[in-house]
Protein backbone atom coordinates (compact mmCIF):
# COMPACT_ATOMS: atom_id res chain seq x y z
CA UNK A 1 0.00 0.00 0.00
CA UNK A 2 2.58 2.33 1.28
CA UNK A 3 4.17 2.24 -2.58
CA UNK A 4 1.14 3.54 -4.24
CA UNK A 5 0.92 6.42 -1.82
CA UNK A 6 0.76 9.11 -4.52
CA UNK A 7 2.10 11.55 -1.76
CA UNK A 8 -0.94 11.19 0.17
CA UNK A 9 -0.15 12.24 3.48
CA UNK A 10 -0.30 8.94 6.00
CA UNK A 11 -1.94 9.18 9.38
CA UNK A 12 -1.21 7.43 12.57
CA UNK A 13 -3.76 6.83 14.90
CA UNK A 14 -4.17 4.44 17.60
CA UNK A 15 -4.32 4.72 21.81
CA UNK A 16 -2.17 6.87 23.72
CA UNK A 17 1.50 4.59 24.73
CA UNK A 18 1.27 3.18 21.02
CA UNK A 19 3.94 4.22 19.32
CA UNK A 20 2.51 6.59 17.13
CA UNK A 21 5.27 9.04 17.44
CA UNK A 22 7.97 6.76 16.94
CA UNK A 23 6.62 5.12 13.76
CA UNK A 24 6.26 8.25 12.08
CA UNK A 25 9.45 9.09 12.51
CA UNK A 26 10.54 5.71 11.13
CA UNK A 27 8.39 6.42 8.24
CA UNK A 28 8.97 9.54 7.67
CA UNK A 29 13.09 8.52 7.63
CA UNK A 30 12.15 5.63 5.12
CA UNK A 31 9.84 7.68 2.20
CA UNK A 32 11.41 10.76 2.94
CA UNK A 33 8.20 12.69 4.26
CA UNK A 34 7.65 15.33 6.91
CA UNK A 35 6.60 14.69 10.20
CA UNK A 36 4.29 15.97 12.23
CA UNK A 37 2.64 15.32 15.29
CA UNK A 38 -0.92 17.02 16.20
CA UNK A 39 -0.58 17.34 20.03
CA UNK A 40 2.38 19.54 19.05
CA UNK A 41 0.55 21.50 16.39
CA UNK A 42 -2.73 21.49 18.58
CA UNK A 43 0.25 23.55 21.67
CA UNK A 44 1.33 26.14 19.02
CA UNK A 45 -2.09 26.74 17.88
CA UNK A 46 -2.76 27.34 21.47
CA UNK A 47 0.18 29.36 22.25
CA UNK A 48 0.20 26.60 25.02
CA UNK A 49 3.41 24.52 26.58
CA UNK A 50 1.44 21.38 26.70
CA UNK A 51 -1.73 19.15 25.97
CA UNK A 52 -2.13 18.80 29.33
CA UNK A 53 -2.27 22.62 30.21
CA UNK A 54 -4.95 23.22 27.06
CA UNK A 55 -7.09 20.83 28.51
CA UNK A 56 -6.34 22.26 32.30
CA UNK A 57 -7.02 25.62 31.31
CA UNK A 58 -9.63 25.61 28.34
CA UNK A 59 -11.29 21.65 28.69
CA UNK A 60 -11.15 18.86 26.41
CA UNK A 61 -13.77 20.25 23.93
CA UNK A 62 -11.19 22.96 23.24
CA UNK A 63 -8.76 21.19 22.53
CA UNK A 64 -10.70 19.04 20.27
CA UNK A 65 -11.49 22.26 18.12
CA UNK A 66 -8.29 22.53 17.52
CA UNK A 67 -6.90 19.47 17.03
CA UNK A 68 -10.15 19.01 14.40
CA UNK A 69 -8.52 22.26 12.91
CA UNK A 70 -4.68 21.07 12.70
CA UNK A 71 -6.08 17.98 11.03
CA UNK A 72 -7.83 20.21 8.43
CA UNK A 73 -5.08 21.89 8.16
CA UNK A 74 -2.54 18.97 7.16
CA UNK A 75 -5.21 17.52 5.12
CA UNK A 76 -4.43 19.63 2.58
CA UNK A 77 -0.55 19.07 2.31
CA UNK A 78 1.27 16.14 0.87
CA UNK A 79 3.81 14.22 1.35
CA UNK A 80 3.36 13.99 5.31
CA UNK A 81 3.22 11.49 8.43
CA UNK A 82 1.35 12.87 10.82
CA UNK A 83 1.44 11.50 14.60
CA UNK A 84 -1.99 12.05 15.84
CA UNK A 85 -3.49 12.51 19.49
CA UNK A 86 -5.04 8.95 20.78
CA UNK A 87 -8.70 10.99 20.43
CA UNK A 88 -8.12 12.29 17.11
CA UNK A 89 -10.33 9.10 15.13
CA UNK A 90 -13.47 10.44 17.41
CA UNK A 91 -15.09 13.47 16.08
CA UNK A 92 -16.17 11.91 12.63
CA UNK A 93 -15.25 15.26 10.42
CA UNK A 94 -11.66 14.40 11.51
CA UNK A 95 -11.89 11.32 9.64
CA UNK A 96 -13.00 13.16 6.61
CA UNK A 97 -9.57 15.16 6.47
CA UNK A 98 -7.66 11.39 7.38
CA UNK A 99 -9.47 9.65 4.42
CA UNK A 100 -7.69 12.28 2.21
CA UNK A 101 -4.19 9.70 3.03
CA UNK A 102 -3.91 6.54 4.04
CA UNK A 103 -4.38 6.11 8.56
CA UNK A 104 -2.77 3.14 9.95
CA UNK A 105 -3.73 2.09 13.38
CA UNK A 106 -1.34 0.62 15.45
CA UNK A 107 -3.24 -1.71 17.80
CA UNK A 108 -1.07 -2.93 20.81
CA UNK A 109 -2.11 -5.11 23.58
CA UNK A 110 -3.73 -2.47 26.57
CA UNK A 111 -0.90 -4.50 28.77
CA UNK A 112 2.06 -3.22 26.67
CA UNK A 113 0.15 0.65 26.23
CA UNK A 114 -0.14 0.53 30.54
CA UNK A 115 2.93 -0.81 31.02
CA UNK A 116 4.82 1.85 28.57
CA UNK A 117 2.48 4.94 30.23
CA UNK A 118 3.02 3.58 33.68
CA UNK A 119 7.08 4.00 33.01
CA UNK A 120 6.94 7.54 31.57
CA UNK A 121 4.51 8.53 34.19
CA UNK A 122 0.92 10.15 33.46
CA UNK A 123 1.32 13.87 33.83
CA UNK A 124 1.52 14.49 30.26
CA UNK A 125 -1.57 12.72 29.29
CA UNK A 126 -4.74 14.52 30.97
CA UNK A 127 -6.93 11.60 30.05
CA UNK A 128 -4.94 9.30 32.55
CA UNK A 129 -3.78 11.88 35.42
CA UNK A 130 -7.01 12.29 36.99
CA UNK A 131 -7.16 9.14 39.76
CA UNK A 132 -4.53 8.64 42.31
CA UNK A 133 -3.15 4.65 42.79
CA UNK A 134 -0.54 2.70 40.94
CA UNK A 135 0.12 3.79 37.85
CA UNK A 136 -0.11 1.14 36.03
CA UNK A 137 -3.92 -0.46 37.32
CA UNK A 138 -5.17 3.44 36.61
CA UNK A 139 -3.50 3.30 33.12
CA UNK A 140 -4.73 -0.01 32.56
CA UNK A 141 -8.43 0.81 33.63
CA UNK A 142 -8.90 3.91 31.57
CA UNK A 143 -7.49 2.16 28.64
CA UNK A 144 -9.78 -0.35 28.56
CA UNK A 145 -12.53 1.93 28.77
CA UNK A 146 -10.98 3.93 25.71
CA UNK A 147 -10.78 0.78 23.60
CA UNK A 148 -14.20 0.27 24.14
CA UNK A 149 -15.35 3.85 23.57
CA UNK A 150 -13.26 3.70 20.32
CA UNK A 151 -12.80 1.01 19.18
CA UNK A 152 -14.67 1.40 15.36
CA UNK A 153 -13.64 4.73 15.60
CA UNK A 154 -10.04 3.20 15.32
CA UNK A 155 -11.25 0.32 12.97
CA UNK A 156 -12.00 3.18 10.15
CA UNK A 157 -8.17 3.03 9.67
CA UNK A 158 -7.17 1.50 6.03
CA UNK A 159 -4.63 -0.28 7.30
CA UNK A 160 -4.43 -2.06 11.23
CA UNK A 161 -1.56 -3.39 12.47
CA UNK A 162 -2.31 -5.45 15.15
CA UNK A 163 1.26 -5.85 17.54
CA UNK A 164 2.28 -8.28 19.70
CA UNK A 165 3.20 -7.23 23.56
CA UNK A 166 6.92 -8.50 22.91
CA UNK A 167 7.51 -8.28 26.42
CA UNK A 168 4.76 -10.34 27.53
CA UNK A 169 6.07 -13.23 25.39
CA UNK A 170 9.42 -12.85 26.21
CA UNK A 171 8.48 -13.55 29.83
CA UNK A 172 6.51 -16.35 28.89
CA UNK A 173 9.51 -18.24 27.17
C1 LIG B 1 -5.54 11.80 23.98
C2 LIG B 1 -4.27 11.41 23.59
C3 LIG B 1 -3.10 12.31 23.67
C4 LIG B 1 -3.53 13.77 23.59
C5 LIG B 1 -4.59 14.04 24.61
C6 LIG B 1 -5.81 13.17 24.47
C7 LIG B 1 -6.65 10.84 23.89
O1 LIG B 1 -2.21 12.03 22.60
O2 LIG B 1 -4.00 14.11 22.32
O3 LIG B 1 -3.99 13.87 25.87
O4 LIG B 1 -7.82 11.30 23.93
O5 LIG B 1 -6.41 9.62 23.74
P1 LIG B 1 -1.22 10.74 22.54
O6 LIG B 1 -2.01 9.60 22.00
O7 LIG B 1 -0.14 11.18 21.60
O8 LIG B 1 -0.73 10.52 23.93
Amino acid sequence: VLSHLDDRCIYLVGLMGSGKTTVAKIIGEVLGYAVFDSDKLAEQTAGMPSVAEIFHVHGEAFFRDIESQVLKDLSTMKRLVVATGGGAVVRPVNWRYMKEGISIWLDVPLEALARRIAAVGTASRPLLDQESGDPYTKAFAKLSALIEQRYDAYANADIRLSLEDMAAKKGHE
